[in-house]
């Protein structure tokens, strides 16, 4: 694909689209159009060189208006968050399958060159998730089917759609499974985080007030890996430029229990917090990690951010973040990253 040649950001207002526009800027593509159904205001960042839309891409006139002149499509529009969301908004979350499907279509329609689709580590057998272990999930095992309730199954059956399309109707596509992304950008508040936001936001906040405390959801054995946002955007362009058919894991292999990324976090601030376990919160499967035998062998490359590295840049920017909300400071909150 060549710089002149049209890209097309779906999600673009969230974390990993954001970051995705972002990266595509300083390559030197010129023509990239970013949509998300947010309205500008709340945009995670915002690039003013860019062609941005505010528009909601359930409804397929508007995912054909966008695909319109696009040689690549970037899908990472969807309705999602941490355990905290997911668990909650079941029905929410598979309506994503109408972006999904109205978007493919489009594709097809325009005559897209490349279809990325930005799947999940959610797609994965529960009762391969069952041990605290860290157990490494192999792509083939998101078969037999017995995904995430909710979030999941609309991934897996996305990822089904992706295929078809390709099989039956020629459009090429290509799929990542996501493992757990963080970083600068993300969301730290609200609802929507997940663990690695949201303990770099507990831990500040146990460090302004004073008061030495944090409450973890569940037993703080859990085990997950965490896949740093610029590991993310490479793994993205090298997925959806390669030949490979088959959804891949994009995940870090650096699994930690939870009480370890609260350790970690703790180090980061220079505190050490008294732990309180919530065991009725949202605490989704018990151990998961990326296993990258296959990405290895097709890309030769794997997320390789280690999570003291990637954590330490996210809490500084948390921090940030957190003081200019205490300062006031109006807008910096989801507006931090608009237009700079
Ligand atoms: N969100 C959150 N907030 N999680 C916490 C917290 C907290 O304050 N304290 C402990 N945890 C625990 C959760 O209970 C869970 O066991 C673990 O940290 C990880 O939680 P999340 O980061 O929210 O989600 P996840 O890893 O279970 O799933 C996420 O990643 C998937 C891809 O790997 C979700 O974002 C999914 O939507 C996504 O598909």
């Amino acid at each position: 694909m060549g710089t002149n040649d049209k890209i097309l950001v779906t999600g673009a207002g969230g974390f990993i689209g954001g970051a995705l526009v972002s990266v595509f800027r300083s390559k030197g593509y010129r023509d990239i159009r970013a949509v998300d159904v947010k309205p500008f205001g709340e945009w995670y960042q915002r690039f003013d060189d860019v062609e941005n839309l505010s528009l909601d891409l359930n409804l397929k006139e508007n995912c054909e208006r966008v695909a319109k002149g696009a040689v690549e499509i970037y899908n990472l529009a969807a309705n999602m968050g941490g355990m905290g969301f997911i668990e909650h908004n079941k029905a929410l979350c598979m309506l994503s399958v109408l972006i999904n499907t109205h978007m493919l279509q489009a594709a097809l329609a325009n005559g897209t060159k490349r279809f990325f689709y930005s799947s999940s580590a959610c797609v994965y057998n529960g009762d391969k998730q069952k041990t605290f272990e860290a157990p490494s999930l192999k792509e083939e095992d998101a078969y037999p089917a017995m995904a995430e309730d909710g979030y999941g199954w609309e991934k897996l059956f996305s990822e089904r759609m992706c295929r078809h399309f390709r099989e039956d109707f020629g459009l090429t596509t290509r799929v990542a499974r996501f493992h757990n992304v963080y970083g600068p950008w993300g969301t730290w508040f609200g609802g929507r985080e997940k663990a690695p936001a949201a303990i770099c936001r507990k831990v500040i906040e146990a460090k302004v007030s004073g008061k030495h405390q944090i409450e973890i959801w569940g037993s703080g054995v859990q085990t997950r890996s965490f896949m740093f946002i610029d590991d993310c955007t490479d793994g993205i362009q090298k997925i959806t430029s390669s030949e490979i058919l088959e959804p891949l894991n994009l995940g870090s292999s650096e699994a930690v229990t939870i009480n370890q990324l609260v350790d970690m976090a703790e180090e980061i601030a220079g505190i050490k917090l008294k732990r309180n376990y919530d065991l009725t919160a949202p605490k989704g499967v018990n151990g998961r990690n990326s296993d990258n035998a296959l990405i290895q062998k097709y890309l030769h490359w794997e997320p390789n951010t280690p999570l003291r590295v990637g954590l330490e840049k996210t809490y500084r920017w948390i921090y940030d973040q957190y003081m200019a909300r205490e300062r006031g400071e109006a807008g910096v909150v989801r507006e931090a990253g608009a237009t700079r």
